[in-house]
C-alpha cells in the first residue's frame, strides 16, 4: 500500500482499518485478522474502544512482521496528566502486545497537557478532534508539531477550517467515519456516482477521501466488506463528482465530544 510521509519523516499507509465498536473478543479479533489477511497494514484503535487486547492478539497471530505494520492507539480524556498518560501508554502497549507504537493520539482536545515524547516508544504523536483554536493553544507550548489530526471527515462532512489549518502546517488529516458512520449508504447522489463507476458507495467515499489527500479509516467487522473496501484505489472522480461529494447533505456537522457515544 502507498504511504504518506508525516512531518517527522515517518511513512504511514494511506488507508487504515477502523475498529471502533468492533467488540473485544472474537469479533474484533476476527475483523483485524481478516483485515490483515486482506492487505490492510494500518490499524486504528483506542484505549476507550476496549479492544486493544483482541487487536493485539490478531496482530500477533497474523504472522505479518511488525515492521510492515502501522499501529495507532489513543489516550483517553480522563488520563491526560503526564503520569496518567505514561501509565495509559504502557497499558495500551501491553494490551496490544507491542514494544512500540507507530502513532499515539490525544483522543480529544485538552491542549495544555501535551508533553514531550523524548523517552517514549512512539514513532509519531498526534491529536484527534482538534479544531484550529485547540491547535493554536497547543502550539503555544508544544515542542513537537503533531504529525496527525484525526477528525471526522467524509463526503458531506467537510470541516473546512481545520482542513485548511492542518494543510498549511503540514499535519496529516486522518478521516474517521469515512462513510459518515453509515449515513452515506442511503444517499441517492452517492449511489448514482457509485453506479457510474461500477463501484460501491463505500469505495467511492474512500476514493474521495484519498483524492483530498486524507487518510481514511474505514471500519467493518464483515469479511466481505473488509476486503471490498480495499478496492478503492485508482478510481478517478470527475471534478464535478468530487465537488458533489464534498458538499452533499448527509449530516448536521462535526460532533462535540458529548455527542459521541463511546
Ligand atoms: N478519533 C475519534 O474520535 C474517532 C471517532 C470515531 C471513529 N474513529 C475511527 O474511525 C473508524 C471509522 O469510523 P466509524 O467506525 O465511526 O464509521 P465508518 O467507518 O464511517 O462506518 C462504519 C459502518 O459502516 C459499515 N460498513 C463498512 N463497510 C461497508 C460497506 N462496504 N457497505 C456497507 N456498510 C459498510 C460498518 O458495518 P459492519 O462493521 O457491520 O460491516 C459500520 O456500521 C473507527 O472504527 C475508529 O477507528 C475515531
Amino acid at each position: 500500500m502507498n504511504t504518506y510521509q508525516l512531518n517527522n519523516g515517518v511513512e504511514i499507509p494511506v488507508l487504515g482499518f477502523g475498529t471502533w465498536k468492533a467488540e473485544n473478543g472474537e469479533i474484533a479479533y476476527q475483523a483485524v485478522l481478516e483485515a490483515l489477511k486482506a492487505g490492510y497494514r494500518h490499524i486504528d484503535t483506542a484505549a476507550i474502544y476496549k479492544n486493544e487486547e483482541s487487536v493485539g492478539r490478531a496482530i500477533q497471530d497474523s504472522g505479518v512482521p511488525r515492521e510492515e505494520l502501522f499501529v495507532t492507539t489513543k489516550l483517553w480524556n480522563s488520563q491526560q496528566t503526564y503520569e496518567q498518560a505514561r501509565q495509559a501508554f504502557a497499558e495500551s502497549l501491553a494490551k496490544l502486545g507491542l514494544d512500540y507504537l507507530d502513532l499515539y493520539l490525544i483522543h480529544w482536545p485538552n491542549p495544555k497537557l501535551l508533553r514531550e515524547n523524548d523517552q517514549w516508544k512512539i514513532r509519531a504523536i498526534g491529536v484527534s478532534n482538534f479544531l484550529p483554536h485547540h491547535l493554536d493553544a497547543l502550539l503555544e507550548t508544544a515542542k513537537i508539531l503533531p504529525a496527525v489530526n484525526q477528525v471526522r471527515l467524509a463526503p458531506g462532512v467537510y470541516q473546512e477550517e481545520v482542513v485548511a489549518y492542518c494543510r498549511e502546517k503540514g499535519i496529516l488529516l486522518e478521516a474517521w467515519g469515512p462513510f459518515g458512520q453509515g449515513e452515506l449508504f442511503d444517499s441517492k447522489q452517492v449511489q448514482e456516482i457509485a453506479a457510474n463507476h461500477g463501484k460501491s458507495v463505500a469505495q467511492i467515499a474512500l476514493a474521495w477521501s484519498l483524492a483530498e489527500g486524507f487518510l481514511p479509516l474505514p471500519k467493518s467487522v464483515t469479511a466481505s466488506r473488509i476486503q471490498a473496501n480495499l478496492d478503492c484505489f485508482g478510481i478517478e472522480l470527475s471534478h464535478e463528482e468530487h465537488e458533489t461529494l464534498k458538499t452533499i447533505a448527509v449530516q448536521s456537522g462535526a460532533p462535540r465530544v458529548d455527542d459521541v457515544d463511546f
